[in-house]
Order: structure tokens, then sequence, then C-alpha cells
């Protein structure tokens, strides 16, 4: 795959990753609303600035950014569901920051490989956040008595 390509793969999943988490915000429910209400809209604020950055990655390699939302969806691997409960949301986008990780790994292996120093670095800037969102829903699900 090319870097054009990676970066269109990485932000088909960018914003498959987005408006989950969006719609995750908007339909979350329970006791515990506020604290997954903002931790969720906290993650859709950061990809939803990740998905113009690769956009205009993209456009800095003379390649068009998507034009339309089968186009901008097209080769996503997140998946959607009816609105699941809380912590099962949680789960959910554990499993897409991972998808979102492989992708950004990939693209970030190629622009190395094409001497794409500056894309590479963003690429490795987006790969270090998505570590910490992995962090944080992972802690928000683990046992707190557990060591
Ligand atoms: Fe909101």
């Amino acid at each position: 795959m090319d870097l054009v390509a990676s970066l269109r793969l990485a932000l088909a999943e960018s914003f498959a990753f987005y408006f989950k988490a969006h719609s995750f915000h908007w339909n979350v429910r329970g006791p515990l609303f506020q604290q997954f209400h903002d931790l969720f809209g906290g993650l859709y604020e950061d990809v939803h600035g990740a998905v113009d950055d690769l956009a205009e990655r993209i456009r800095t390699l003379d390649a068009l950014a998507p034009a339309s939302l089968e186009e901008i969806m097209s080769g996503a691997t997140i998946l959607f569901s009816p609105v699941p409960p809380a912590m099962e949301m949680v789960m959910q986008l554990i499993a897409a920051n991972d998808i979102l990780i492989a992708a950004f790994t990939a693209a970030n292996d190629v622009a190395i490989a094409d001497g794409q120093d500056g894309i590479a670095n963003f690429l490795q800037e987006r790969l270090d956040v998505h570590a910490k969102w992995g962090w944080k829903l992972k802690a928000t699900l683990a046992d707190d008595t557990a060591v």
C-alpha cells in the first residue's frame, strides 16, 4: 500500500472512530453519565482534529481528500452497533483504538520508507496520543482493587 492509500485508510478508521465516540457522547446513560459524556467528548474532539490533519497530509501529497461520506469511510473496519450500555461503549472504543493504532503504525512505516519525515512525525505523535487514550479507556474498565 502506498503512502496516500495508507493515509486514506488511517483517515477512514479515524472518521469511524470519531463518529463512534461522538455518538457515544450523545447516547451514554447511567449514573456515571457525566464522566462518560466528558471522556467521550474529549475523544471525539481530539480525533476530529486528526481527521482534518490527515486529510491535509493527503493534499500535501498532491492527492485529493475524500469528497463524500462513502469515500471517507471506504476501507474502515471499525464496526458500529445499536447504542450499547456504557461499559460496552468503553470496550468498543478500546477495540477501535487498537484498530486506529494499527492503521497509524502501518502508515508510519510507509512514511518512513518514503522519507516523508514530517508525515511520519505527525503519525508518531498520533500514535502517542492513542496510546494515552488506550490507557484512559482501559483504566476506566480496570478493577481499582487490583494492583
Ligand atoms: Fe456535546
